[in-house]
Parts: structure tokens; C-alpha cells; sequence
């Protein structure tokens, strides 16, 4: 049977051309600094994203964790989106390798979010107190169905974060989506960050890898805590080269999102579920069940050759991809509403 794989752009395959690319990469040990490929990929992505200086870690999860390690010391508080990526999908990991304390606020990404960080969430001096630290932003936000945050919304948490000498590092692992939907330059977004990592592994079709990037004092510090962590891979150049040639699907982002856009239109208005069109601005689209648990439903559009995932109990996720095409979604959403026609 035909499989329509929606679950998550973390499953688009690595091209021929990368494959080839890969094959022929030239490679070093990269613990040492010596492989060529891996030091050319860190340099690009420093320049892509406007910092002095990058680091290539296995994972988006490993980037973000050494931003929060290299970015603070035990005991200090780390405010974050309450459906941020740090606080819900990574194993409590700040807490256990950083020993700081996650401090989820409510919408930290809108207007409303902004003006509260300020006077209830930034801890004032205090002997009672943990001191805040870092403000983790995430964009787009996964969670709330791939939403982006604006340079001026950016901005604001940015100016205020420093005013209260806090640091920002963004989780930016679908940051190129943000920058395609808003048609601006990603220097754009990460200009209002301390630290930014992103993923080469999502949309952008790498098979593995992640960046983290900031100022070079930063990077040289996170290096070691790479290390220190069992994040030093050798010849790596071998997965950087693939990562090179996703920096080149950036702009086609744009058709993840057209594909995202037609989904949620096809799906608008069938009966026992909800999309909401004006949140559907890159490349993930929610659908909110109205009866059907969100298990069964994906059990049912499963068995009919479309995967998806559960957002919660009565709300599912559809993520577009390179690897699916604007027919496959269009047979996708037909099964969909048979299903949910039943
Ligand atoms: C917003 C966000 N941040 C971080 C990650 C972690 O990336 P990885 O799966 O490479 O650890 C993900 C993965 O889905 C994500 O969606």
C-alpha cells in the first residue's frame, strides 16, 4: 500500500545528489577541527544566520541543550513558551544536564506574552529567589501548528531580555520556514538572538544534523560541552556534506508551505473537525477532532495509508515535506474526510 507520511518533516530522505555528495565528501577528524567539510559547513551556516561562529551537533535537541548549558550556570531559571519544544519534547534535559529550571509562560510568542514577561516572570533580587538567566524563543512554533514570530515581536523580547541582562537563544529548527513565510531575510529574525540553533534535518532534507550558532567565545564553549556529552563525530564531513546541499532547499520551503495551505483548505468544513486556515502559515497544519479521540482517528487514516501524529487527545498534526507531492496531499485529504465522514 501507498504510505502518505505526514508525521513530521524529520522524515523527508536525503536526495541522490546528497547521497553522492556524501560518498565523495572529504573528510578529517573534526574532534581535532580537521575535517574540511564539516569546518565548511559551520562557516556557511555562521554567515546564513549572521553569527561569528557555528557548530555542527547531532541533533536539534543537542543544540538547544548546549546553548542552555554554555548559556547558564546551575540553578538559574530559563523562561520558555509553555508549548515550546524545551519545556515539552526534550526529556526534561535542562534540567537533568544543566540543572536549571524551565519557567514555561503562557503565549510568550504574542503580544500578550510579551508585556507579562516583564513584570510577572523576570525574577526580581531576591535571597528567596532563583535568578532568571535565558529567554528561549522558538520560531516557528511547533506546537502551535509551525505559527511564526515576527521581527518586531522578536524584538521586544529581545530589547527587554538585555534591559533585565538576560541572554535569548532561539530554537530555531524550522527558522527557514519563518523567514520564507514572512519573505525577509533570516538575519532578519536571528539578529534579535543571542544564540540560534536550526535544523538541516527537517524541511531542508538533510538526513542528520543540526547548528547551533552565536558569538565565537560562545561556540568554543559549546564545543566542549559537545564533546563532553558524546557529541564529537569524527568524519563527520560525511553528514555535513549532506547538510551543505540542504542549505540549498531553503527557498523551496515555500512549497512545503503551499502544500500545507491546500490541506487545510480541503479539510475546512468537513463535519466533526476544525482547522483553523488563519494558523496554517508554514508547513504544519492541526486539525482538532470534535468526537473521534485523536488515537482512533490516526489509527483509521492509517490503516488507509496516511500517518500523521497526535497533538493531544483530540487534536492531530499533519506536517508537509519535499518528499511528499501536491497530489499526494490531495489524495491524503480525500482519505481524511472519508474518515472522518464515516
Ligand atoms: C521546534 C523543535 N525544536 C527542536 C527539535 C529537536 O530536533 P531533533 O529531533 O533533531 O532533536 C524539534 C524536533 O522536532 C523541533 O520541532
Amino acid at each position: 500500500m501507498k504510505v502518505i507520511d505526514l508525521r513530521s518533516d524529520t522524515v523527508t530522505k536525503p536526495s541522490a545528489a546528497m547521497r553522492k555528495a556524501m560518498m565523495e565528501a572529504e573528510v578529517g577528524d573534526d574532534v581535532y577541527g580537521e575535517d574540511p567539510t564539516v569546518n565548511r559547513l559551520e562557516q556557511l551556516a555562521a554567515e546564513l544566520v549572521g553569527k561569528e561562529a557555528a557548530v555542527f551537533v547531532p541533533s536539534g535537541t543537542m543544540g538547544n541543550q548546549l546553548a542552555i548549558m554554555t548559556h547558564c550556570e546551575r540553578g538559574v531559571e530559563v523562561i520558555c513558551d509553555r508549548k515550546s519544544h524545551i519545556f515539552n519534547y526534550e526529556m526534561a534535559a535542562a534540567s537533568v544536564l544543566s540543572g536549571v529550571q524551565l519557567h514555561p509562560v503562557d503565549d510568550l510568542h504574542n503580544e500578550k506574552g510579551i508585556g507579562t514577561i516583564m513584570g510577572d516572570f523576570i525574577r526580581p533580587p531576591s535571597p528567596f529567589l532563583p535568578r532568571t538567566r535565558l529567554v528561549c524563543l522558538e520560531n516557528t512554533l511547533n506546537a502551535d501548528g509551525g505559527t511564526v514570530m515576527r521581527p518586531e515581536q522578536m524584538a521586544v523580547v529581545y530589547r527587554l531580555a538585555h534591559e533585565y541582562g538576560l541572554q535569548v537563544h532561539l530554537d530555531g529548527a524550522r527558522i527557514f520556514n519563518a523567514a520564507v513565510a514572512l519573505d525577509c531575510e533570516v538575519t532578519d529574525l536571528t539578529c534579535y538572538t543571542d544564540s540560534v540553533m536550526f535544523c538541516l534535518s527537517k524541511g531542508l532534507g538533510a538526513p542528520v544534523g543540526s547548528i547551533l550558532a552565536g558569538e565565537k567565545t560562545f561556540i568554543e564553549q559549546a564545543r566542549r560541552y559537545r564533546k563532553l556529552l558524546g557529541g564529537g563525530m569524527r568524519q563527520a564531513g560525511i553528514l555535513a556534506a549532506a547538510g551543505i546541499l540542504a542549505l540549498n532547499n531553503i527557498s523551496s520551503l515555500s512549497e512545503d508551505h503551499q502544500k500545507a495551505r491546500a490541506l487545510a483548505a480541503a479539510l475546512s468544513g468537513v463535519p466533526g473537525a476544525k482547522v483553523d486556515l488563519e494558523k496554517v502559515e508554514t508547513n504544519i497544519v492541526l486539525l482538532d477532532l470534535k468526537e473521534l479521540p485523536a488515537r482512533q482517528f490516526l489509527e483509521l487514516i492509517g490503516s488507509n495509508g496516511v500517518l500523521a501524529g497526535a497533538q493531544s487527545c483530540n487534536t492531530v498534526r499533519f506536517v508537509t515535506h519535499r518528499d511528499v507531492t501536491m497530489d499526494d496531499i490531495q489524495e491524503a485529504a480525500e482519505i481524511i474526510k472519508a474518515v472522518l465522514c464515516q
